[in-house]
Protein backbone atom coordinates (compact mmCIF):
# COMPACT_ATOMS: atom_id res chain seq x y z
CA UNK A 1 0.00 0.00 0.00
CA UNK A 2 1.07 3.25 -0.64
CA UNK A 3 0.65 5.97 2.41
CA UNK A 4 0.25 9.75 1.38
CA UNK A 5 0.83 11.17 4.89
CA UNK A 6 -0.18 15.20 5.76
CA UNK A 7 2.66 15.91 2.79
CA UNK A 8 3.21 19.05 1.46
CA UNK A 9 5.20 20.36 -1.44
CA UNK A 10 6.58 24.43 -1.49
CA UNK A 11 8.27 25.09 -4.83
CA UNK A 12 11.10 27.29 -4.21
CA UNK A 13 9.11 30.47 -5.69
CA UNK A 14 6.60 29.93 -2.64
CA UNK A 15 4.11 28.17 -4.47
CA UNK A 16 2.17 25.63 -2.66
CA UNK A 17 1.37 22.87 -4.98
CA UNK A 18 0.43 20.19 -2.78
CA UNK A 19 -0.91 21.04 0.76
CA UNK A 20 -0.97 19.04 3.94
CA UNK A 21 -2.54 15.89 1.67
CA UNK A 22 -3.19 12.57 3.10
CA UNK A 23 -4.36 9.38 1.06
CA UNK A 24 -4.22 5.64 1.67
CA UNK A 25 -3.62 4.34 -2.01
CA UNK A 26 -5.13 0.77 -1.78
CA UNK A 27 -3.13 -2.10 -3.27
CA UNK A 28 -3.91 -3.64 -6.16
CA UNK A 29 -6.28 -1.13 -7.57
CA UNK A 30 -6.87 2.34 -9.70
CA UNK A 31 -6.58 5.15 -7.68
CA UNK A 32 -7.63 8.33 -9.59
CA UNK A 33 -6.28 11.73 -8.13
CA UNK A 34 -8.48 14.12 -10.53
CA UNK A 35 -8.82 18.33 -9.94
CA UNK A 36 -8.63 21.26 -12.15
CA UNK A 37 -5.37 22.26 -14.04
CA UNK A 38 -3.02 23.32 -11.19
CA UNK A 39 -4.39 21.86 -8.23
CA UNK A 40 -1.82 19.81 -7.93
CA UNK A 41 -1.67 16.36 -9.55
CA UNK A 42 1.58 15.99 -11.41
CA UNK A 43 3.02 17.10 -8.23
CA UNK A 44 1.54 14.15 -5.92
CA UNK A 45 2.42 11.80 -8.71
CA UNK A 46 6.26 12.78 -8.94
CA UNK A 47 6.39 12.82 -5.06
CA UNK A 48 5.60 9.13 -5.41
CA UNK A 49 8.47 8.18 -7.14
CA UNK A 50 10.33 10.97 -6.13
CA UNK A 51 11.34 12.99 -9.20
CA UNK A 52 9.66 15.81 -6.81
CA UNK A 53 11.22 15.73 -3.03
CA UNK A 54 7.78 16.57 -0.63
CA UNK A 55 8.79 19.75 1.56
CA UNK A 56 7.17 18.57 4.76
CA UNK A 57 5.71 15.05 5.17
CA UNK A 58 6.37 11.45 4.21
CA UNK A 59 4.87 9.17 1.79
CA UNK A 60 5.10 5.49 2.70
CA UNK A 61 5.13 2.16 0.50
CA UNK A 62 4.84 -0.69 2.26
CA UNK A 63 4.98 0.85 5.05
CA UNK A 64 8.67 2.11 3.74
CA UNK A 65 9.49 6.11 3.83
CA UNK A 66 10.08 6.46 0.30
CA UNK A 67 12.88 8.42 1.47
CA UNK A 68 15.02 5.91 2.67
CA UNK A 69 14.93 3.84 -0.22
CA UNK A 70 17.82 4.48 -3.40
CA UNK A 71 16.02 6.39 -5.92
CA UNK A 72 16.80 3.63 -8.93
CA UNK A 73 15.27 0.70 -6.95
CA UNK A 74 12.10 2.60 -6.25
CA UNK A 75 11.98 3.82 -9.58
CA UNK A 76 12.51 0.33 -10.57
CA UNK A 77 9.07 -1.07 -8.86
CA UNK A 78 6.93 1.97 -10.59
CA UNK A 79 6.40 2.48 -13.82
CA UNK A 80 5.48 5.93 -15.51
CA UNK A 81 3.15 6.67 -17.90
CA UNK A 82 2.78 10.08 -19.47
CA UNK A 83 0.60 12.44 -22.01
CA UNK A 84 1.65 11.61 -25.64
CA UNK A 85 3.81 8.68 -24.18
CA UNK A 86 6.93 10.24 -24.04
CA UNK A 87 8.74 7.66 -26.11
CA UNK A 88 12.40 7.30 -27.81
CA UNK A 89 12.05 9.08 -30.96
CA UNK A 90 14.62 7.32 -31.99
CA UNK A 91 14.12 3.91 -31.11
CA UNK A 92 11.76 1.33 -32.74
CA UNK A 93 8.78 0.81 -30.39
CA UNK A 94 10.12 -3.00 -29.49
CA UNK A 95 13.32 -0.82 -28.19
CA UNK A 96 10.81 1.39 -26.66
CA UNK A 97 9.37 -1.41 -24.70
CA UNK A 98 12.63 -3.29 -23.58
CA UNK A 99 14.24 -0.02 -22.45
CA UNK A 100 13.87 -0.87 -18.42
CA UNK A 101 14.45 -4.85 -19.18
CA UNK A 102 17.63 -3.69 -21.14
CA UNK A 103 18.80 -1.26 -18.04
CA UNK A 104 18.34 -3.90 -16.18
CA UNK A 105 20.48 -6.18 -17.80
CA UNK A 106 18.40 -8.74 -19.46
CA UNK A 107 20.13 -10.18 -22.49
CA UNK A 108 18.80 -9.07 -25.81
CA UNK A 109 16.74 -12.23 -26.69
CA UNK A 110 14.87 -12.20 -23.49
CA UNK A 111 14.04 -8.53 -23.71
CA UNK A 112 12.71 -8.72 -27.47
CA UNK A 113 10.41 -11.96 -26.08
CA UNK A 114 8.73 -9.22 -23.15
CA UNK A 115 8.88 -6.62 -25.72
CA UNK A 116 6.38 -8.88 -27.87
CA UNK A 117 4.84 -10.21 -24.81
CA UNK A 118 3.68 -6.53 -23.91
CA UNK A 119 2.43 -5.97 -27.20
CA UNK A 120 0.25 -8.89 -27.37
CA UNK A 121 -0.98 -7.83 -23.84
CA UNK A 122 -1.90 -4.03 -24.61
CA UNK A 123 -2.86 -4.55 -28.19
CA UNK A 124 -0.55 -3.98 -30.74
CA UNK A 125 0.04 -5.70 -33.76
CA UNK A 126 3.75 -7.32 -33.69
CA UNK A 127 4.09 -5.95 -37.22
CA UNK A 128 4.78 -2.68 -35.48
CA UNK A 129 7.92 -4.00 -33.67
CA UNK A 130 9.94 -2.34 -35.69
CA UNK A 131 8.27 0.70 -36.63
CA UNK A 132 9.26 4.17 -35.33
CA UNK A 133 6.96 6.59 -32.83
CA UNK A 134 6.25 8.57 -35.62
CA UNK A 135 5.03 5.84 -37.63
CA UNK A 136 2.31 5.24 -34.95
CA UNK A 137 -1.16 6.80 -34.36
CA UNK A 138 -1.61 8.32 -31.08
CA UNK A 139 -3.43 5.81 -29.89
CA UNK A 140 -1.25 3.16 -30.44
CA UNK A 141 2.09 5.13 -28.84
CA UNK A 142 -0.52 5.48 -25.98
CA UNK A 143 -0.37 1.94 -25.54
CA UNK A 144 3.84 1.45 -26.40
CA UNK A 145 3.94 4.01 -23.21
CA UNK A 146 1.79 1.72 -21.33
CA UNK A 147 3.74 -1.44 -22.35
CA UNK A 148 6.64 0.13 -21.85
CA UNK A 149 5.53 1.43 -18.17
CA UNK A 150 4.59 -2.53 -17.47
CA UNK A 151 8.29 -4.23 -19.34
CA UNK A 152 9.62 -4.65 -15.89
CA UNK A 153 6.27 -5.93 -14.05
CA UNK A 154 6.56 -3.37 -11.48
CA UNK A 155 4.23 -3.63 -8.61
CA UNK A 156 2.84 0.10 -8.88
CA UNK A 157 1.82 1.86 -11.94
CA UNK A 158 1.85 5.65 -12.05
CA UNK A 159 -0.48 7.40 -15.22
CA UNK A 160 -0.24 11.25 -15.76
CA UNK A 161 -2.84 11.95 -18.05
CA UNK A 162 -2.09 9.42 -20.10
CA UNK A 163 -5.59 9.01 -22.57
CA UNK A 164 -5.75 12.62 -22.68
CA UNK A 165 -4.23 13.58 -26.48
CA UNK A 166 -6.08 11.48 -28.02
CA UNK A 167 -9.90 11.92 -29.29
CA UNK A 168 -12.53 10.20 -27.37
CA UNK A 169 -13.03 7.17 -29.51
CA UNK A 170 -9.59 6.24 -29.03
CA UNK A 171 -9.68 7.67 -25.41
CA UNK A 172 -12.80 4.97 -24.83
CA UNK A 173 -10.93 2.32 -26.35
CA UNK A 174 -7.78 2.93 -24.12
CA UNK A 175 -9.74 2.89 -20.86
CA UNK A 176 -11.52 -0.28 -21.63
CA UNK A 177 -7.86 -1.85 -22.29
CA UNK A 178 -6.44 -0.43 -19.17
CA UNK A 179 -9.45 -1.85 -16.96
CA UNK A 180 -9.04 -5.29 -18.62
CA UNK A 181 -5.39 -5.37 -18.42
CA UNK A 182 -5.87 -4.22 -14.71
CA UNK A 183 -8.14 -7.14 -14.30
CA UNK A 184 -5.41 -9.74 -15.91
CA UNK A 185 -2.40 -7.89 -14.21
CA UNK A 186 -3.73 -6.13 -10.40
CA UNK A 187 -1.25 -3.68 -10.68
CA UNK A 188 -1.47 -0.56 -7.74
CA UNK A 189 -2.11 2.35 -10.23
CA UNK A 190 -2.38 5.57 -9.19
CA UNK A 191 -4.17 7.91 -11.96
CA UNK A 192 -4.16 11.28 -13.04
CA UNK A 193 -7.09 13.39 -14.74
CA UNK A 194 -8.81 16.38 -14.89
CA UNK A 195 -11.63 14.59 -16.87
CA UNK A 196 -14.67 13.53 -13.98
CA UNK A 197 -16.01 11.05 -16.28
CA UNK A 198 -12.65 9.01 -16.80
CA UNK A 199 -12.13 8.98 -12.85
CA UNK A 200 -15.34 8.16 -12.32
CA UNK A 201 -14.92 5.24 -14.93
CA UNK A 202 -11.52 4.04 -14.19
CA UNK A 203 -11.48 4.14 -10.71
CA UNK A 204 -11.87 2.35 -7.32
CA UNK A 205 -10.94 5.55 -5.15
CA UNK A 206 -10.93 8.98 -6.40
CA UNK A 207 -9.20 11.90 -4.73
CA UNK A 208 -11.08 15.02 -5.91
CA UNK A 209 -8.22 17.69 -4.94
CA UNK A 210 -8.99 21.43 -5.33
CA UNK A 211 -6.50 24.82 -5.89
CA UNK A 212 -3.94 24.79 -3.33
CA UNK A 213 -3.31 21.10 -3.48
CA UNK A 214 -5.57 20.86 -1.04
CA UNK A 215 -8.01 17.05 -0.78
CA UNK A 216 -11.41 18.18 -1.28
CA UNK A 217 -12.91 14.23 -0.75
CA UNK A 218 -11.84 10.67 -1.02
CA UNK A 219 -14.29 8.44 -1.88
CA UNK A 220 -15.32 5.64 -4.25
CA UNK A 221 -16.97 6.96 -7.41
CA UNK A 222 -20.51 6.03 -6.26
CA UNK A 223 -20.05 7.77 -3.19
CA UNK A 224 -18.87 10.56 -4.95
CA UNK A 225 -22.01 11.03 -6.99
CA UNK A 226 -24.25 10.20 -4.44
CA UNK A 227 -22.80 12.09 -1.48
CA UNK A 228 -20.30 15.15 -3.01
CA UNK A 229 -18.49 16.86 0.43
CA UNK A 230 -19.13 20.48 -0.62
CA UNK A 231 -20.12 22.61 -3.52
CA UNK A 232 -16.39 22.34 -5.30
CA UNK A 233 -16.90 18.95 -5.19
CA UNK A 234 -20.56 18.44 -6.50
CA UNK A 235 -19.71 21.77 -9.06
CA UNK A 236 -17.07 19.74 -10.62
CA UNK A 237 -19.21 16.41 -10.68
CA UNK A 238 -21.05 18.72 -13.48
CA UNK A 239 -24.61 18.99 -13.72
CA UNK A 240 -25.75 15.66 -14.67
CA UNK A 241 -24.10 14.09 -11.82
CA UNK A 242 -27.97 12.44 -11.40
CA UNK A 243 -28.01 10.21 -14.34
CA UNK A 244 -24.16 9.15 -14.33
CA UNK A 245 -24.43 7.34 -10.75
CA UNK A 246 -27.17 5.25 -12.64
CA UNK A 247 -24.29 3.57 -14.48
CA UNK A 248 -23.69 2.21 -10.72
CA UNK A 249 -27.13 0.57 -10.57
CA UNK A 250 -27.52 -3.13 -13.08
CA UNK A 251 -30.75 -3.51 -14.57
CA UNK A 252 -31.28 -6.95 -14.45
CA UNK A 253 -33.87 -6.70 -11.59
CA UNK A 254 -36.08 -4.21 -14.77
CA UNK A 255 -39.68 -6.02 -15.42
CA UNK A 256 -39.45 -6.97 -18.87
CA UNK A 257 -42.44 -7.96 -20.91
CA UNK A 258 -42.99 -9.21 -23.98
CA UNK A 259 -46.61 -9.11 -24.69
CA UNK A 260 -45.65 -6.66 -27.27
CA UNK A 261 -43.54 -8.24 -28.80
CA UNK A 262 -44.68 -9.72 -32.37
CA UNK A 263 -42.34 -11.98 -35.02
CA UNK A 264 -42.80 -10.38 -38.51
CA UNK A 265 -44.94 -13.04 -39.96
CA UNK A 266 -47.07 -13.32 -36.87
CA UNK A 267 -50.81 -13.73 -38.38
CA UNK A 268 -52.86 -10.46 -38.24
CA UNK A 269 -55.36 -12.08 -35.37
CA UNK A 270 -52.12 -11.97 -33.27
CA UNK A 271 -51.39 -7.94 -33.88
CA UNK A 272 -55.05 -7.59 -33.62
CA UNK A 273 -55.33 -8.99 -29.98
CA UNK A 274 -52.83 -6.78 -28.58
CA UNK A 275 -53.72 -3.95 -27.06
CA UNK A 276 -50.52 -2.44 -26.75
CA UNK A 277 -50.21 1.25 -28.63
CA UNK A 278 -46.83 0.14 -30.08
CA UNK A 279 -45.46 -3.52 -31.01
CA UNK A 280 -41.99 -4.54 -31.67
CA UNK A 281 -41.54 -6.49 -34.69
CA UNK A 282 -38.80 -9.32 -34.43
CA UNK A 283 -37.10 -11.07 -37.29
CA UNK A 284 -36.80 -15.10 -37.93
CA UNK A 285 -33.98 -14.82 -35.20
CA UNK A 286 -35.49 -12.80 -32.64
CA UNK A 287 -33.43 -10.11 -33.12
CA UNK A 288 -35.52 -6.80 -33.64
CA UNK A 289 -36.89 -4.88 -36.88
CA UNK A 290 -38.50 -2.12 -35.29
CA UNK A 291 -41.67 -0.63 -33.46
CA UNK A 292 -45.24 -0.65 -35.35
CA UNK A 293 -47.67 1.70 -34.46
CA UNK A 294 -51.44 -0.08 -33.28
CA UNK A 295 -53.24 0.11 -36.12
CA UNK A 296 -50.91 0.93 -39.00
CA UNK A 297 -51.16 -1.68 -40.87
CA UNK A 298 -48.63 -0.94 -43.39
CA UNK A 299 -44.82 -2.11 -43.83
CA UNK A 300 -43.15 1.59 -42.32
CA UNK A 301 -41.42 0.23 -38.86
CA UNK A 302 -40.09 3.33 -36.07
CA UNK A 303 -36.45 2.47 -34.94
CA UNK A 304 -35.83 0.57 -31.79
CA UNK A 305 -33.51 2.58 -30.91
CA UNK A 306 -30.41 1.11 -29.30
CA UNK A 307 -31.42 -1.86 -26.99
CA UNK A 308 -29.37 -2.75 -23.60
CA UNK A 309 -28.35 -6.24 -22.40
CA UNK A 310 -30.19 -6.77 -18.73
CA UNK A 311 -27.46 -8.09 -16.19
CA UNK A 312 -24.78 -6.44 -18.08
CA UNK A 313 -25.81 -2.67 -18.91
CA UNK A 314 -26.95 -0.13 -16.06
CA UNK A 315 -29.93 1.56 -15.37
CA UNK A 316 -28.16 4.24 -16.91
CA UNK A 317 -28.34 2.32 -20.64
CA UNK A 318 -31.41 1.15 -20.10
CA UNK A 319 -32.62 4.28 -19.42
CA UNK A 320 -30.97 6.28 -22.42
CA UNK A 321 -32.63 3.12 -24.32
CA UNK A 322 -35.78 4.57 -23.81
CA UNK A 323 -35.25 7.99 -23.77
CA UNK A 324 -33.83 7.29 -27.73
CA UNK A 325 -36.77 5.22 -28.14
CA UNK A 326 -39.76 6.45 -30.19
CA UNK A 327 -42.23 5.18 -28.03
CA UNK A 328 -40.29 5.41 -24.62
CA UNK A 329 -39.98 2.05 -24.59
CA UNK A 330 -36.38 0.37 -24.48
CA UNK A 331 -35.51 -2.91 -25.80
CA UNK A 332 -33.89 -5.88 -23.80
CA UNK A 333 -31.66 -7.95 -25.72
CA UNK A 334 -29.74 -11.42 -24.97
CA UNK A 335 -25.92 -11.74 -25.70
CA UNK A 336 -26.88 -12.63 -29.54
CA UNK A 337 -29.01 -9.78 -30.02
CA UNK A 338 -32.06 -11.69 -29.53
CA UNK A 339 -35.11 -9.67 -28.28
CA UNK A 340 -35.88 -10.76 -24.36
CA UNK A 341 -38.67 -8.01 -23.84
CA UNK A 342 -39.09 -4.62 -23.38
CA UNK A 343 -39.72 -2.13 -20.77
CA UNK A 344 -41.21 1.59 -20.75
CA UNK A 345 -39.82 4.81 -18.98
CA UNK A 346 -42.28 4.42 -16.67
CA UNK A 347 -41.17 0.96 -15.26
CA UNK A 348 -37.22 2.33 -15.31
CA UNK A 349 -38.40 5.37 -13.73
CA UNK A 350 -40.25 2.99 -10.64
CA UNK A 351 -36.69 0.98 -10.31
CA UNK A 352 -34.35 4.06 -10.40
CA UNK A 353 -36.19 5.24 -7.41
CA UNK A 354 -36.40 1.89 -6.04
CA UNK A 355 -32.48 1.98 -6.17
CA UNK A 356 -32.07 5.47 -4.49
CA UNK A 357 -33.87 4.08 -1.55
CA UNK A 358 -32.15 1.21 -1.15
CA UNK A 359 -28.81 2.89 -1.67
CA UNK A 360 -29.46 5.54 0.25
CA UNK A 361 -27.72 4.91 3.71
CA UNK A 362 -29.69 5.88 7.26
CA UNK A 363 -28.44 9.31 8.02
CA UNK A 364 -26.51 7.73 11.37
CA UNK A 365 -24.61 5.42 9.81
CA UNK A 366 -24.07 8.14 7.41
CA UNK A 367 -22.41 10.51 10.21
CA UNK A 368 -20.39 8.07 11.50
CA UNK A 369 -18.99 7.42 8.04
CA UNK A 370 -18.05 11.57 7.61
CA UNK A 371 -16.03 11.15 10.83
CA UNK A 372 -14.10 8.01 9.57
CA UNK A 373 -13.38 10.80 6.40
CA UNK A 374 -12.29 12.84 8.50
CA UNK A 375 -9.96 10.57 9.85
CA UNK A 376 -8.73 9.06 6.54
CA UNK A 377 -8.54 12.22 5.12
N1 LIG B 1 8.84 23.42 -10.74
C1 LIG B 1 7.88 24.22 -10.29
N2 LIG B 1 8.17 25.41 -9.74
C2 LIG B 1 7.19 26.24 -9.28
N3 LIG B 1 5.89 25.95 -9.34
C3 LIG B 1 5.54 24.77 -9.89
C4 LIG B 1 6.51 23.85 -10.41
N4 LIG B 1 5.85 22.77 -10.90
C5 LIG B 1 4.55 23.01 -10.70
N5 LIG B 1 4.35 24.20 -10.09
C6 LIG B 1 3.09 24.81 -9.67
O1 LIG B 1 2.46 23.93 -8.74
C7 LIG B 1 1.06 23.90 -8.94
C8 LIG B 1 0.63 22.46 -9.19
O2 LIG B 1 1.21 22.03 -10.41
P1 LIG B 1 0.95 20.57 -10.99
O3 LIG B 1 1.74 20.44 -12.23
O4 LIG B 1 1.19 19.58 -9.91
O5 LIG B 1 -0.61 20.67 -11.30
P2 LIG B 1 -1.58 19.66 -12.09
O6 LIG B 1 -2.74 19.43 -11.19
O7 LIG B 1 -0.82 18.50 -12.56
O8 LIG B 1 -2.06 20.58 -13.31
P3 LIG B 1 -2.46 20.15 -14.82
O9 LIG B 1 -3.84 19.57 -14.74
O10 LIG B 1 -2.46 21.44 -15.55
O11 LIG B 1 -1.43 19.18 -15.30
C9 LIG B 1 0.78 24.84 -10.10
O12 LIG B 1 0.40 26.06 -9.57
C10 LIG B 1 2.10 24.93 -10.81
O13 LIG B 1 2.24 26.17 -11.45
MG1 LIG C 1 -0.37 17.75 -14.46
Amino acid sequence: MIRIDSVTKRYPDGTVAVDRLSLEIPDRSITVLVGPSGCGKTTTLRMINRMVEPTEGTILLDGEDVQRQPVTTLRRSMGYVIQNAGLFQHRTIADNIATVPRMLGWGKRRARERAAELMERVGLDAALAGRYPYQLSGGQQQRVGVARALAADPPVLLMDEPFSAVDPVVRKGLQDELLRLQDELGKTIVFVTHDIDEAVKLGTMVAVLREGGRLAQYAPPADLLSHPADAFVEDFLGADRGIRRLSFFPSDALELTTDAVVPADAPAERLAASDAPYLLVTDAHGRPLGWRERGSGGDRLLSYGRPFRPGTDSLRAALDCAVLSPTGWAVAVDADGRVTGVVSQQTIGEAIRAAHTQAAPDPDADAARGEDEKVAG
